[in-house]
């Protein structure tokens, strides 16, 4: 099966790097390639809410961005990841434009018979929320959702947390 990772991070840090953990451990598991896709890498522009794609058509929206590009690597997946960062309590800037480029799909749903999962990626606190979040997005797309995760990075960590947390590691 095919599965494709959408990272909402512009960095190759916490985000990417639990991403491709988990990629790595479901290849172990069975027949599995994996794609890790990170926005960033791509030209999103934000949705300017004109409506033409929910009243009359996507084809007709005049952003002319990577989203039909993005759209057709999950048509192409068995399994779809979204995977962000928690900034400020919600996704990221760069994931929620994705999103909202995906709105008119939410309202024509399209990805039935796949499966979703999504990683957030967490300072401290808010992260289930977001993990809540993305069920409810994947379930919207049409997606069979599984529950999706998230880590805690603690960071930004403050000087004397840092110096604490390296004494405890040696
Ligand atoms: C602008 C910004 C806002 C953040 N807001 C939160 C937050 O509300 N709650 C939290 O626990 N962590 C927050 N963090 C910390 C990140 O979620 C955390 O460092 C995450 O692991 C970063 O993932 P990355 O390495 O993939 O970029 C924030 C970080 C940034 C840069």
């Amino acid at each position: 099966m095919r599965v494709t990772a959408f990272i909402g991070s512009a960095r190759i840090k916490h985000t990417y790097n639990a991403t491709e953990q988990f990629l790595q451990k479901l290849q172990a598991l069975g027949d599995v390639e994996y794609e890790i896709v990170r926005l960033s890498d791509y030209k999103l522009e934000t949705c300017k809410g004109c409506k033409l794609c929910l009243d009359k058509g996507e084809e007709l929206c005049p952003l002319k961005d990577n989203r039909d590009k993005l759209i057709d690597r999950m048509i192409n997946s068995d399994g779809v990841i979204f995977a962000s960062p928690n900034y400020s309590f919600q996704v990221s800037a760069l994931m929620k434009i994705f999103l909202d480029r995906l709105g008119f799909l939410f309202h024509r749903p399209r990805f039935f018979g796949k499966t979703f999962t999504s990683i957030v990626s967490q300072g401290i606190y808010g992260g289930k929320d977001i993990v809540k979040y993305f069920n409810f997005i994947g379930n919207a797309l049409g997606f069979n959702v599984i529950k999706g995760s998230c880590i805690t990075t603690r960071e930004p960590m403050i000087e004397k947390e840092q110096k604490k947390s390296e004494g405890n590691m040696g």
